[in-house]
């Protein structure tokens, strides 16, 4: 009972925490968002009265019953305001969130999650040791290139982040199970965009405001490294957000090259991000060249989607043919053995769920055939059991995967 009441509890703080962990996410993300929307659209200051010759240009808009009416000044007003609002606590909400969430379930339960033994036997230790090392070098690896004399050449530097996401996909799948790697993934960019708030964006505009406090000329240094790390962290976006939301996907992370599928799906991302950002800039509302990026990802995702596609073999229907099909008995005694240790009512304490996952439950021949599509996609992108705990035979998968195509229908 005891383990059964803390699994309980368990599930109700993974909850909360990725609420809170969602909430802070959007409130973050959709910040960052309206102030480059903002940016771009920064026009002359008309009206009738006499303009600011500080600022370098306003918006107005409505929104929620009223007006609004922006400025942004070239470098800071002749006088810093009594209230000054600003925005950091979204991020580093959704980084403490999005670590605990990691810990509550990556970690906690990394043989679920994270180890696949199938790809890289590893101790929990290791793995997690592994995952933190990761995300840490990361930052570390991204930091030293920004602050190198690359950090002076934007393409070069904008190619070397790539490079290293492409090393990071890579590497990643080869030592984690699919999902734990894109979680991984996402982690490692997500912390490097907290990062940048913190270490770099926050201090440079608390430098910004004591310049002007103490009467000092403002450094415009700090200001456009903020400027730079806050375009990456643009890019960045759509990236993170996809690893974060894959594990609800095994068609990505369960392919067989899934690295390629991430580095696609981040590339996909970021030129959207991109086409967003170029459709908003005055020279980018006209004309074709905006419309260059959101051509690329077009073509990423109508190409992934099609390399995707189940094939006959992978549904085991091929190969179903020659051979003889297993019993219904037969199939549900795989699947006790198998599957319902955590897809029962009452899963095995030790696998730390209160309740089945995604309530999906498998306690006779009708749950399996109404669960036929998810089945068939977990088993054959080799996601289900995860990091076969329960230790599911080649065989068995194939004679799963065989009762399937011949007999869930009927
Ligand atoms: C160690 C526990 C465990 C075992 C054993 C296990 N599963 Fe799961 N299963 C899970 C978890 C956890 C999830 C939820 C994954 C998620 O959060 O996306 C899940 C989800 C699923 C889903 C839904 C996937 C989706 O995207 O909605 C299916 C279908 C499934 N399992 C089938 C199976 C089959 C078939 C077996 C046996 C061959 C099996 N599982 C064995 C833990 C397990």
């Amino acid at each position: 009972m005891t383990n059964y009441l803390s699994n309980y509890f368990f599930e109700w703080s993974e909850l909360l925490v990725l609420w809170l962990h969602i909430i802070a996410g959007i409130a973050w993300i959709g910040a960052s968002f309206y102030f480059v929307w903002l940016d771009d659209h920064l026009e002359p200051v008309s009206g009738p009265e006499p303009g600011d010759p500080g600022v370098a240009g306003e918006l107005w808009a409505v929104h929620g019953g009223g007006f609004y009416r922006s400025r942004k000044y070239r470098v800071a007003p002749e006088k810093l305001p009594p209230t000054l609002h600003w925005f950091y606590w979204e991020a580093y909400t959704t980084w403490i969130s999005g670590f605990a969430m990691l810990c509550l379930l990556y970690f906690r339960d990394a043989d679920i999650y994270l180890i696949d033994p199938a790809v890289m036997a590893l101790s929990r230790l290791a793995a997690i040791g592994i995952a933190v090392g990761v995300i840490a070098a990361n930052w570390i690896v991204y930091d030293g290139m920004c602050r190198s004399v690359l950090g002076r050449k934007p393409k070069l530097l904008a190619v070397a982040i790539a490079l290293m996401t492409v090393l990071d996909a890579w590497g990643l799948c080869h030592v984690f199970s699919g999902r734990g790697a894109f979680m991984v993934f996402g982690a490692s960019l997500g912390t490097i965009m907290v990062a940048n708030v913190l270490f770099v964006i926050i201090p440079g505009q608390r430098e910004l405001v004591r310049a002007k406090q103490e009467g000092r000329e403002v450094d415009p240094v700090p200001g456009l490294k903020g400027k730079q790390r806050s375009r990456h962290n643009t890019y960045f976006t759509l990236p993170v957000l996809f690893a974060m939301i894959s594990n609800h996907f095994a068609m990505t992370y369960g392919a067989r090259e899934n690295w390629l599928i991430l580095l696609a799906m981040s590339f996909a991302g970021a030129c959207i991000r991109g086409w967003f950002v170029a459709r908003h800039k005055p020279e980018g509302r006209r004309g074709l060249k905006a419309a260059l990026p959101a051509a690329f990802a077009a073509v990423t995702l109508v190409c992934l989607i099609a390399a995707l596609a189940p094939t006959e073999r992978a549904l085991g229907a091929r190969r179903s043919a020659a051979a003889p099909v297993l019993a219904g008995s037969a199939i549900m005694t795989i699947v006790k053995q198998r599957c319902a240790p955590c897809h029962s009512n009452r899963p095995a304490a030790k696998f730390g769920f209160a309740s089945p996952p995604h309530g999906i439950v498998f306690a006779n021949l009708h749950d399996l055939r109404m669960r036929r599509a998810e089945v068939r996609e977990m088993l054959s992108s080799d996601t289900m059991p995860p990091g076969n705990v329960t230790g599911l035979t080649n065989k068995e998968r194939a004679e799963i995967l065989r009762w399937i195509a011949q007999r869930a229908r009927k």
